[in-house]
């Protein structure tokens, strides 16, 4: 079986909310950070992350951020010729979650695969055999959104402590949040 292990990251409020609008509902600045330094951080310095992101994720993040730098940016969707038309060069569009992993394959220089979301595409990394551990920050209050994490099946996945996340509960206004790591048995 592939060697690649999809990893997905994510933050998700009280009833698993994740966005409303095609944007975030909280703005949490150090979350943020922990989601680029986890989404960029290698151990070969000769090496990069990809990120995997469904369509409209990719439509959510401002044009000044994207493609995400210093990783491979990966684009989901059903329409992959308009697409490319539409992203910068070196940004890789595919018509799903296979295509993305024997991309991944095909090249020497990624080292982590992070799936990013939204819902389906955690949905589909979450059944997928490659699926790896979720990254789950729990923000620990609730926020109106249209846009959720899927249930988390906790036969399949259970918590565990993981060296490099802090344990302890984060505090960043008034909103505090846990990082969590859910690893598949
Ligand atoms: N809190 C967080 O951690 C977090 C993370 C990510 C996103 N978000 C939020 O979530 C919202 C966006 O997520 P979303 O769930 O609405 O959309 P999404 O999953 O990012 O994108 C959905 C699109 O991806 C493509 N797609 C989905 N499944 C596919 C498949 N199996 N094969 C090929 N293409 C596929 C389709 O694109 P086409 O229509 O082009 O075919 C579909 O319309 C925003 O509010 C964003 O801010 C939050």
């Amino acid at each position: 079986m592939s060697k690649v292990k999809l990893h997905l990251i994510a933050a998700a409020c009280d009833n698993m909310g994740i966005g409303v609008n095609g944007a975030l509902p909280w703005r949490l600045k150090k979350e943020m950070a922990y989601f680029t330094t986890m989404t960029t951080k290698v151990l070969d310095p000769t090496k990069v992350n990809a990120v995997i992101m469904g369509r409209r994720t990719w439509d959510c993040i401002p044009d000044k951020y994207r493609p995400l730098s210093d990783r491979v940016n990966i684009v989901l969707t059903h329409n992959v010729e308009s697409v490319k038309e539409n992203v910068p060069e070196g940004v890789v569009v595919v018509p799903g979650l296979d295509e993305a992993v024997k991309y991944i394959e095909s090249r020497e220089d990624i080292e982590s695969s992070w799936v990013i979301g939204g819902s389906s595409i955690y949905r589909a990394a979450m059944t997928h055999p490659n699926c790896g551990k979720i990254y789950l920050t729990e923000i620990q209050k609730s926020f109106d959104c249209d846009t959720f994490f899927p249930n988390i099946d906790k036969q399949q996945f259970h918590l565990v402590d993981e060296e490099e996340v802090p344990g302890e509960r984060q505090e960043e206004g008034n909103i505090s949040y846990y990082f969590r790591v859910y690893k598949k048995l």
